[in-house]
C-alpha cells in the first residue's frame, strides 16, 4: 500500500513540476493564443507566414484554428469563450463583428503602437471604419479581400471559346458552352455565406447605386423592388449550372473542383486565389482571374483583422502589442498576402512581388476607393451587423433552394431585414 501510495506521490509531483515549468515558459515567452478559421491549404500556407515571422519576434504561437469558411463556426466558439471568461488573446475577426465587440468593452486599445507606427497615414477609411472604435485602435487589419471575383479554369475556357466574359450574357454563354461540354460549369457549395458570396457579386453588377440602396442602406424600394427581382432571377439561373452534390460542400472543394477541370468557374473571393497558387497553378496560364460581369470597376471588400481581446497579464499586454506591429509590417503585409491571395491593408505596401491577379486587385481597389465604388461586402459582414446579414442570408439562402420564387424572395428579403433591424 505505501509503496504505490509512495509511487502515486511521486508521479503527481512529477505531473506538477512539468505543468509548473511549462507555465514559466509560457510566462517568460511572449504568447498569444489566435483564434482564426484559416484551416484550408491556401489559409495555411498564408497562417505559416505569420507564424514564422511571429517566432522570429520571439512571440510563441498558440492555435485555436475553428474551421469553417466565412468564420461563422469561428464567432460562435469566440462567443462561447467570451462568456466562459476566458477570451482568446487574439481574434481573426470581419467587419461589424468587431466594431460590435468593442462596443461591448471587450477589445484592447491599440492607440500608443498605432501611434508610434503611424497607421493613421497608411490604413484607408474604408478600413479604419472597422479598426477604429470611437476614435481608438481597437484591431490590426492584414489584409483586403474582394468578393465579385470569378476563377476560371484555362482549358475549360479555351475549350468553350476562350473569350472571357464581359457581361452577364457572354457569362451565361460561356458557362452553357462549359456545359455543353461536359464538365460543371459553376463549383458551388451549397452554404449560406457562399449563396451569399455569389449574391454580393450579382446585386453589384446591377449597379453601384443599387447595391448601396440595398446592402448599405437597406432601402425598402430597393431590397423589393424589379431589380431585386431580376437579381434572384439570376441567382436562379446560377443555380441551374451548379452541380448536384453542392450542398454543403466547403468552398475550398469547389475551388478544388476548378483546379482539377471537373468544373469550369466559381464565384468566390480571392482567398480562393490561394487554393489554385498552393496547387502550383499560375495565373492567366492555368486559370483567370476576372471580376463579375458587370462589377468591373467596382469592389466589394472585407478586410481580415486582428482584433485583441481584453487581457490582464501585462506579459500577454505585450504579446498583443507585438503581434500587431508584426500584422502591420509593410514587408510581412506583401509576404503574408502574396500566398493569401488578398492584398495588403496598407496603401503604401509596393505591388512588386504580387501576381497578375494580385496586382490587378491592387489596383482595382485604389481606383474603386478613389472613384467611391468600394463598398463592404454584405456576405463578409462589411455592410451591415451580423442580425441583418444573418436575415438576408436566410432568404438568398432559401431562395437558391427553390424555396421561393424570385419575386416571393424580394418580398421576404424586405420582410426579414424590417424584422432584423
Ligand atoms: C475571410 C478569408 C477566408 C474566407 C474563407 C473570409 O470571410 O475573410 O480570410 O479565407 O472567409 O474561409
Amino acid at each position: 500500500m505505501s509503496i504505490r501510495f509512495g509511487l502515486k506521490m511521486t508521479a503527481s509531483a512529477v505531473i506538477l513540476a512539468a505543468s509548473a515549468a511549462v507555465s514559466a515558459t509560457v510566462a517568460s515567452a511572449a504568447s498569444v493564443e489566435v483564434l482564426h478559421w484559416w484551416t484550408s491549404g491556401g489559409e495555411a500556407a498564408a497562417l505559416n507566414v505569420l507564424k514564422e515571422d511571429l517566432a522570429s519576434k520571439g512571440v510563441d504561437w498558440q492555435d485555436m484554428p475553428v474551421a469553417g469558411g466565412g468564420g461563422e463556426a469561428a464567432m460562435t466558439t469566440l462567443r462561447a469563450r467570451v462568456t466562459a471568461g476566458n477570451a482568446p488573446t487574439a481574434v481573426q475577426m470581419l467587419g461589424f463583428d468587431i466594431r460590435d465587440w468593442a462596443a461591448q468593452g471587450k477589445l484592447a486599445n491599440l492607440d500608443d503602437v498605432a501611434a508610434a507606427e503611424g497607421w493613421d497615414a497608411v490604413v484607408p477609411d474604408a478600413l479604419k471604419f472597422f479598426s477604429k472604435y470611437d476614435g481608438h485602435w481597437v484591431a490590426a487589419p492584414v489584409n483586403v479581400h474582394s468578393t465579385n471575383w470569378v476563377w476560371i479554369n484555362k482549358k475549360a475556357l479555351d475549350a468553350a471559346g476562350g473569350k472571357l466574359p464581359t457581361n452577364w450574357d457572354e457569362f451565361v454563354a460561356m458557362l452553357d458552352a462549359m456545359k455543353a461540354n461536359g464538365i460543371t460549369p459553376l463549383a458551388h457549395g451549397g452554404q449560406a455565406w457562399q449563396d451569399a458570396t455569389l449574391f454580393d457579386a450579382v446585386v453589384l453588377s446591377m449597379g453601384n447605386d443599387f447595391y448601396k440602396a440595398s446592402m448599405i442602406d437597406l432601402d425598402e424600394g430597393a431590397l423589393g423592388g424589379a431589380r431585386m427581382v431580376e437579381v434572384f432571377n439570376r441567382m436562379a439561373k446560377l443555380r441551374s449550372y451548379v452541380d448536384d452534390n453542392f450542398s454543403g460542400r466547403d468552398w475550398n472543394l469547389a475551388s478544388a473542383m476548378v483546379i482539377n477541370g471537373e468544373a469550369g468557374a466559381q464565384m468566390m473571393g480571392d482567398w480562393a486565389k490561394g487554393e489554385f497558387l498552393k496547387a502550383g497553378l499560375e495565373p492567366g496560364k492555368d486559370f483567370e482571374c476576372i471580376r463579375f460581369p458587370g462589377t468591373q470597376g467596382s469592389v466589394t471588400f472585407n478586410s481580415d483583422q486582428f482584433a485583441m481581446f481584453q487581457v490582464s497579464d501585462p506579459e500577454a499586454q505585450k504579446a498583443q502589442k507585438l503581434m500587431a506591429s508584426a500584422v502591420m509590417n509593410p514587408t510581412f503585409q506583401s509576404a503574408f498576402n502574396v500566398v493569401k491571395g488578398s492584398v495588403p491593408a496598407r496603401t503604401d505596401v509596393p505591388d512588386t512581388a504580387f501576381d497578375a491577379c494580385g496586382k490587378k486587385g491592387m489596383k482595382d481597389l485604389a481606383e474603386a476607393n478613389a472613384n467611391g465604388s468600394l463598398f463592404g461586402s454584405m456576405a463578409h459582414g462589411h455592410a451591415v451587423p451580423a442580425s441583418i446579414k444573418n436575415a438576408i442570408y436566410d432568404v438568398v439562402t432559401a431562395h437558391f433552394n427553390g424555396e421561393y420564387s424570385a419575386e416571393e424572395a424580394a418580398a421576404e428579403l424586405v420582410a426579414a431585414v424590417a424584422d432584423a433591424k
